[in-house]
């Protein structure tokens, strides 16, 4: 795992968004597997603005939403559809019939999961995966006790994750308490996962995710088995790391010896 710390909230974003446009400046069709929630919000403002200011083309792109709401129709502004096409898809170039996000609001969810694992697979699977982390130390909704291999399926959210998303809903409006998710199997089968993560309320939970035992209680740990994973985290997030000190230093050297290669390179 490459643990990246950065200064605050807009930085991480910023080299989040540029984890992203350098994948798609390598593979325009990028199969990007998308994120939802507080988190990621900067991480698509810059996007939408490296797309206007510097042309990031999105026309070949394909992305899969990690989860949606049971029971909320793509119009609810509290939607997960809503919120992508809100804070994303309607500022950048990418075709709409390259937008899956899980059906949340149809009658059988369970075909709906299925159709939604088939898709995946026929776009190739998913490239790099963007990923927040809730609380209860979970990616996705894949709540604590989630099987390691579980693949898309409906989950019950815990009470904590609903606490944590009531502020996004009106007063008095219920959060709902189902939700349709990619499982932590096809997390894994990501290509690469990007996990990103701001402020002090994250510390505890990134500190047994990225150091503690990998373990259902803290579904994120399962990145721990993953063979390309990059964390970008901001100070405040990071405070609990016992190993920040040599995950900074490694981070130092690693971009010495990157510049040191492409100066090696370059005098070939
Ligand atoms: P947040 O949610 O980005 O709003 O903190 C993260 C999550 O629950 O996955």
């Amino acid at each position: 795992m490459r643990v990246i710390i950065v200064k605050d909230y807009k930085d991480m974003s910023r080299r989040a968004a540029k984890v992203v446009a350098n994948r798609i400046g390598k593979k325009p069709d990028l199969v990007l597997g998308l994120a939802t929630g507080s988190t990621p919000e900067g991480t698509y403002s810059e996007l939408i603005r490296i797309h206007r200011e510097e042309g990031l083309n999105f026309s070949k792109v394909r992305s899969f939403n990690l989860d949606e709401y049971c029971g909320l129709s793509p119009d609810h502004p509290q939607s997960y559809h809503y919120f992508m096409y809100d804070k994303l898809f309607n500022h950048i170039n990418i075709r709409p019939e390259n937008i899956y996000i899980p059906k949340g609001d149809v009658e059988n969810a369970n075909i709906s999961c299925e159709w939604y694992e088939e898709k995946i697979k026929e776009e190739g699977g998913i490239d790099l995966q963007i990923l927040g982390i809730g609380r209860d130390g979970h990616i996705g909704f894949n709540e604590p006790g989630s099987s390691l291999g579980s693949r898309t399926r409906i989950k019950t959210l815990t009470k904590e994750t609903i606490q944590d998303n009531a502020r996004f809903f009106k007063k008095g409006e219920e959060v709902p308490r189902y939700a349709i998710t990619m499982g932590l199997g096809t997390i894994s089968e990501a290509r690469e996962c990007l996990l990103l993560a701001s402020g002090a309320n994250k510390a505890e939970v990134l500190q047994k995710c990225i150091e503690g035992p990998v373990s259902a209680e803290i579904t994120a740990s399962l990145l721990q088995l993953h063979p390309r994973v990059m964390i970008i985290i901001d100070e405040e997030a990071a405070q609990n790391l016992r190993q920040k000190d040599y995950y900074q230093y490694a981070e130092k050297m690693a971009e010495e010896l990157e510049v040191s290669q492409k100066f090696g390179a370059r005098k070939k």
